[in-house]
């Protein structure tokens, strides 16, 4: 199945970025939103985006044209959609308001792949209202988009899983790269990036060090972009923090944090890493043999 024509239902920080990937890609954008002031604030600034970075060449001016022509105001999140091919939801993160959302689009959207943009929330919990639950796949996109080049597919425990592959080139085509996370607290971003994060504030706490200071350790010695305060200051707590009492309530406050027994019993092993020729991927002469 070719996706031509997408619906975006949230003209926040993630529809927009999401339509202005889309649109640079050659597919039809309609952007729609509860609101129709963010419609055109995010018609707007999509717009500008793409004139800018034709002014700063990395694109022609046609090309920036030609994805601004692709981008189109909806009229209702919900309004009739038998042209579109994919619906991909990114409004707020309330259980309640995706399914109500989804269950219109059911209707509305008869051809439609629906898709969620959650960060935390069960694809199985959110399709578990629809007459046709295999229908909804997770689509989880980072912000900002067009920079945050990696997209969870996330298939729910009914998703049609045909609708994986479909997921995974559609996110190619976009340029980016898809990673198959199953439908689990956190999925896969969530849950291994929770532990700097969480460890980030507790160090705050116990006034150790500033904010600034931790988010500079651990740009320079973990070599990340940003640091983590940084980091839950661009997605904002409003969604950081509800994604961490997530994954910990999704996992029964499993303690995953605590030191593991794996990393002990083979560092009594010697399987240190580079140094002794093998830690988890095996060395020759310090360079990987098999590449990661
Ligand atoms: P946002 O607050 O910037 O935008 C949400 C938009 O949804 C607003 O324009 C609002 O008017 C609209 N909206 C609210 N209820 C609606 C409804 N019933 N129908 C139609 N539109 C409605 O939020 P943001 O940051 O774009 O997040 C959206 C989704 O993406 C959330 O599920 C969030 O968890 C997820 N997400 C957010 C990331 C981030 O870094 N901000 C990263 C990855 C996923």
């Amino acid at each position: 199945m070719t996706i031509e024509k997408i619906r975006i239902i949230g003209a926040g920080a993630m529809g927009r970025g999401i339509a202005q990937v889309a649109a640079t890609a050659g597919v039809e954008v309609e952007i729609t939103d509860v609101s129709s002031e963010a419609v055109s604030a995010a018609l707007e600034f999509v717009t500008t985006m793409l004139r800018r970075s034709a002014e700063k060449g990395q694109r022609t001016e046609a090309d920036a044209e030609a994805a601004v022509a692709r981008l189109h105001a909806g009229s209702e999140p919900t309004a009739p959609a038998g042209d579109i091919d994919l619906v991909i939801e990114a409004v707020v993160e309330q259980l309640d308001v995706k399914r109500s959302i989804f269950t219109e689009l059911e209707t509305v959207a008869p051809g439609a792949i629906l898709a969620s943009n959650t960060s935390s929330l069960s694809i199985t919990a959110i399709g578990a209202v629809l007459r046709d639950p295999t229908r909804l796949l997770g689509l989880h996109f980072f912000n900002p988009v067009p920079l945050m080049k990696l997209v969870e597919v996330i298939p729910g425990l009914r998703t049609d899983p045909a609708l994986v592959d479909v997921g995974r080139e559609f996110v190619a085509r976009l340029g980016h790269t898809a990673v198959l996370a199953r439908d689990t607290p956190g999925f896969l971003v969530n849950h291994l990036g929770r532990g700097l994060p969480t460890e980030a504030l507790a160090v705050l706490s116990e006034q150790t060090a500033s904010a600034a200071d931790i988010d500079r350790v651990a740009r320079e010695t973990l070599g990340l972009k940003m640091g983590p305060f940084e980091l839950m200051d661009l997605t904002g707590l409003d969604v950081s923090h509800p994604v961490m009492e997530t994954v910990s309530a999704g996992f029964y406050g499993d303690p995953r944090l605590r030191p593991s027994p794996i990393a002990a019993g083979r560092v009594a092993a010697g399987l240190l890493g580079r140094k002794t020729g093998e830690g988890f991927y095996p060395y020759l002469e310090g360079r990987q043999e098999v590449p990661a």
